[in-house]
């Protein structure tokens, strides 16, 4: 039997047939609300379960105990808000109790049923969810730049967002769900990530694939901050990787279409729920899983699980120290396995590797596989 979601039930908020057919209807008459990238992501995230047990943006009520208490109001874990901000002026001219079309441009997603407006303050937000309020921080900025009045309201889909990019690889949690059945795999962790594989990467991944039946490599490709590498560069990457080093049967290359937060800790938590409700048992957490710059220590994200009832998490967490290349072992390493000093060890800076692409150079295999680099080296210039 495969894991439950978050919940109990994978929410499904796609349209039947006769219910789009009387939105379509009525489309003509409701008021409309262009989305921004961020939340055309969250929408296709509640819509498609990957959020479940939300079935739309969040209410006062839920915001509130996740801020405070990364709780939603019914006790289950949560810790990031999932929440609709439109300006003050646009909300004034909705009413609680009616159907907001929502586009992306001039697409048309789905109607949102509205149910509260209310105000909200993002200070106080930064400070609880992201542990600081400096605007330089990228999540921080980004809700900085939020309007000020926030929707909820459980929404319905009528049509996907449209992505050429990855359709290929834009499975949705029932999806992954059947895949796994269809592969007997029982015990699947998933992988997070929003940079290339590199060797401490694979590493960890492989280390977790010798006590499970598969892997599923998760990258996220919502909105990331400008300097991380793109996410059709990062695809091939994943590509040239599992063609040529990782057993076909037992990995599963599939994208998250929501945005990063680069809340840290409260984000480890939020991508293990997610990961759960695409059917997975399992979720890797490494050093300074989600984080950005210096405003978390290396190791927050595995503490955090701490604060949570297991059981209701429902996931097992598996956690990694800082791993690399140890000239002295021959092998990945780290603190945990490896006597040596750092002197033996390969440990390269995102910026030096950056540099050395630029220039043309294939880092140290032991750092990165030199198929992955010569994408990358191809990609920057
Ligand atoms: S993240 O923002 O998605 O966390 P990244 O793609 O770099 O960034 O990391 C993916 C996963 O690998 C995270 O769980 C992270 O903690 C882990 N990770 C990255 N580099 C290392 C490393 N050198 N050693 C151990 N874990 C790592």
């Amino acid at each position: 039997m495969s894991i439950q979601p978050h919940g109990g039930v994978l929410v499904d908020c796609e349209a039947d047939s006769v219910t789009k057919q009387s939105i379509l209807d009525k489309l003509p008459t409701l008021p409309q609300l262009q989305l921004t990238p961020r939340q055309v992501s969250d929408f296709e995230m509640i819509a498609v379960g990957a959020f479940s047990p939300l079935t739309g943006f969040m209410t006062k009520a839920d915001y509130e105990c996740v801020v405070k208490d990364k709780h939603l109001a019914s006790g289950l874990p949560w810790t990031i808000p999932i929440t609709l901000a439109v300006s003050r002026q646009t909300a004034e001219n909705l009413k609680e109790g009616s159907d907001v079309a929502l586009y992306q441009d001039k697409h048309f997603l789905g109607v949102l049923h509205l149910t509260e407006k209310y105000d909200y303050d993002k200070r106080r937000e930064a400070a609880e969810v992201y542990r600081t309020t400096d605007e330089a921080h990228p999540g921080v900025q980004a809700l900085y730049n939020q309007q000020d009045v926030l929707l909820a309201g459980d929404i319905t889909l009528v049509n996907h967002p449209i992505d050429e990019q990855f359709k290929a690889y834009r499975l949705t949690p029932r999806q992954t769900r059947a895949a796994f059945t269809e592969r007997g795999w029982r015990r699947i962790v998933a992988f997070q990530t929003r940079n290339p594989v590199h060797r401490a990467h694979e590493y960890i991944q492989k280390c977790a694939m010798e006590i499970v039946d598969g892997l599923l490599l998760h990258p996220i490709v919502g909105e990331t901050k400008s300097d991380d590498i793109p996410a059709e560069v990062r695809m091939k990457c994943y590509q040239v990787l599992l063609e040529k080093y990782y057993p076909p049967e037992r990995t599963l290359l599939s994208v998250l279409p929501a945005s990063m937060r680069y809340a840290g800790p409260r984000e480890a938590i939020f991508h293990a729920i997610i990961r759960k409700n695409y059917g997975c048992t399992h979720f890797i957490v490494g050093r300074d899983h989600a984080g950005v710059g210096n405003y978390y220590g290396t190791y927050d994200a595995h503490y955090i699980f701490d604060e949570f009832d297991a059981s209701k998490l429902g996931i097992t967490p598996l956690f990694f120290e800082h791993t690399f290349f140890c000239r002295s072992c021959q092998s990945m390493a780290s603190s945990k396995t490896c006597p040596h000093s750092s002197e033996s060890h390969v440990i390269l800076s995102g910026t030096k590797v950056r540099e050395m692409l630029r220039r043309g150079e294939i880092p140290p295999v032991e750092f990165t596989r030199p198929e992955v680099a010569q994408v990358l080296i191809d990609a920057l210039r």
